[in-house]
């Protein structure tokens, strides 16, 4: 194990949302180097179970695996009720993307991605921040996207998911810092990811991470703000894209980058 800090301010579980693979999965190697025990959720059992068995032998620490589809909240609440250890830190990684014609996507889809991206981190946030705020102290971690920095076509249910856990976060970071509470947002640019490289069929876009990078800047950046945009490529466009753009350039400029997705 590199540090301690995290463990110390969050100790002595931390449960990642989607930690079996990709940014999650980096989230979760990274918070166990630091000494925090797991909770790791993910629908597929083997792959959950692989990243847990291997998490475990490399950084000794203790990982419970949950295999869950974050879109059904209830069973996912009933899980993490009947654990009986604390949990001092969330990070919230999950997300579902249909991606294409907001006319071609199906209702299914469309309830699958507010599932996901809205209604699991809002009640996870509510149900986990509960105890946090008992102790006084605690840290959640959201997972947004530039693509929720302004309208997205083609990514319009997505991207309006993403805005979401960033205002959401941004409240919340206010609201509970004085109670003991750190928390982030995160909003991500393009990050090498098995999502990302399904979705994304030329070469990586300009500023595109890893997922360790995107992992560590964004635990580094845990208690020192709101937002956290890994990355100067991203920084710079999301000034641009929030800040200098008028709303209809900025829509413009998504849609050039986001018309070949299907
Ligand atoms: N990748 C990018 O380029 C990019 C860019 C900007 C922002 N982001 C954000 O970064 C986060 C990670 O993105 P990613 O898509 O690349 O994913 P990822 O980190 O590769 O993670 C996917 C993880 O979530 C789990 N997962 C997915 N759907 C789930 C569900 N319904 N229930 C339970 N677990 C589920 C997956 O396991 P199972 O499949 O086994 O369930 C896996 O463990 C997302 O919030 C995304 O919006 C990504």
């Amino acid at each position: 194990m590199k540090t301690q800090p995290l463990a110390q301010k969050y100790g002595p579980y931390a449960l990642v949302a989607g930690g079996s693979y990709g940014l999650g999965a980096a989230f979760a190697e990274q918070i166990a180097d630091s000494g925090l025990n797991l909770v790791i959720l993910a629908r597929n059992k083997d792959a959950l179970n692989a990243t847990a068995a291997r998490i475990r032998e490399t950084y000794g620490v203790d990982v419970i695996a949950i295999a869950v589809d974050l879109a059904n909240f209830d069973a996912v609440k009933k899980q993490v009720l009947a654990l009986k250890v604390d949990i001092g830190l969330l990070i919230y990684d999950a997300a579902y993307a249909p991606i294409g014609p907001f006319a071609e996507t199906t209702e299914e889809q469309l309830a699958t991605a507010a599932a996901v991206n809205v209604k699991a981190p809002l009640l996870l946030t509510k149900l986990l921040s509960t105890s946090m705020i008992e102790r006084g102290r605690g840290g959640i971690v959201l997972m947004s996207s530039l693509a929720g920095g302004q309208g997205s076509p083609n990514l319009a249910t997505y991207a309006a998911t993403k805005a979401f856990n960033t205002i959401l976060a941004e409240g919340l970071w206010k609201e509970l810092t004085p109670l003991g509470l750190d928390v982030l947002v995160c909003t991500a640019g393009a990050i090498l990811t098995p999502g990302y490289e399904q979705a994304e069929s030329s070469k990586p876009a300009p500023g595109t991470l890893s997922a360790s990078a995107v992992a560590s800047q964004t635990l580094a950046a845990l208690g020192k703000g709101p937002v956290v945009v890994p990355g100067p490529v991203n920084k710079l466009g999301r000034f641009m894209m929030t800040r200098l753009l008028s709303r209809r350039a900025a829509i413009g400029i998504m849609a050039k980058n986001t018309e070949g997705l299907s």
